[in-house]
């Protein structure tokens, strides 16, 4: 692999239809959610447009998929299988790494495996493996892509009704510093995934990172090259100052969606060309989704971030 790689960022899928709620899995949480979904998201998380969006994707043969979270709705056992089959047809959890977002962690599992279905799109390489000590949590983990280490969080809390708030913690954050540190000392190129954005004032309170201050603070001082997020189900483009330089922070909008709802756009995702420079990084981004038909991918935006 050269110095530069190709990225796809997909995320908040939604994977439809909801499937598997019984009496047992009933409770206060997952009864508002279904209602929220009948009433409103089953119509417009379409698994055509994301068929489409995937299609498109896979054309451009990106090095590796990024999925930031958000691929079930209410936490169901059979939701977590089918979210399964749909990452082995994304591609081989080598090439697909996926971090957990707030209705992938949503209520009491009562003993059901939850998200560890999907622990081999979750788990560190080879090489990522050396960074941390033996027995760590299992976030962060971090997964090397030719010139890239990317980093990746999980955010995702169970919380109660009407909450969609999210957390890292104090050794998750304590531990990305270390792994920032160690990545940049390896000259790479470090790309963080995480679900909710990850500075204060990108979401309302209910929906925000809880601890964004602190991350803002890790950031600050240890740097990085690229953050990706989801959750807002929105493009957004930011840059965060720190001790030398910016960082680009990029959050991708649903890749699910077949019609417009509450000013959300219609499916779509991010090719990240990303190249290692001898001052860093060169990065382009190219955003590719649905037509206003939602009936086939075109070109949507491409900038130079960095
Ligand atoms: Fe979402
Ligand atoms: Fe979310």
């Amino acid at each position: 692999m050269t110095d530069t790689i190709t990225l796809a960022h997909l995320s908040d899928v939604h994977l439809s239809p909801v499937r598997g709620l019984g009496l047992r899995q009933l409770n206060v949480k997952r009864s508002l959610g279904y209602i929220n979904w009948q009433r409103s998201r089953r119509r417009v998380h379409l698994l055509t447009a994301l068929d489409l969006v995937v299609a498109d994707m896979k054309e451009y043969q990106p090095d590796h998929i990024a999925v930031t979270g958000d691929l079930i709705n209410l936490g169901l056992p059979a939701e977590y299988e089918v979210a399964r089959t749909w990452l082995e047809s994304l591609g081989d959890p080598r090439d697909v790494t996926v971090v957990p977002g707030n209705h992938d962690i949503y209520t009491n599992l009562r003993g059901d495996p939850g998200v560890a279905r999907w622990a081999e799109y979750m788990r560190a390489d080879a090489w990522g493996e050396q960074l941390v000590p033996e027995n760590a949590p299992p976030f962060p983990f971090v997964r090397r892509i030719g010139p890239v280490a990317l980093i990746c969080l999980n955010s995702a809390v169970e919380t109660p009704p009407f909450v969609a708030a999210g957390e890292l913690g104090a050794p998750q954050l304590a531990a990305l510093a270390s792994l920032l540190e160690q990545t940049e000392r390896e000259g790479l190129v470090r790309v963080v995934l995480i679900h909710h954005p990850p500075l204060p004032d990108l979401a309302p309170p209910r929906r925000a990172l809880r601890d964004a201050v602190k991350l803002a603070r890790v950031l600050e001082e240890n740097g990085a090259e690229l953050v990706l997020h989801g959750h807002n189900h929105r493009d957004h483009h930011l840059d965060f100052a720190w001790a030398r330089g910016r960082i680009p922070v990029i959050g991708i909008a649903s890749g699910s969606m077949g019609r417009v709802h509450k000013h959300e756009p219609l499916g779509r995702y991010n090719l990240l060309r990303i190249t290692r420079t001898s001052s860093g990084a060169q990065i382009e981004c190219t955003t590719r989704g649905l037509d206003p038909t939602a009936a086939f991918i075109e070109h949507v935006d491409h900038k130079l971030i960095s």
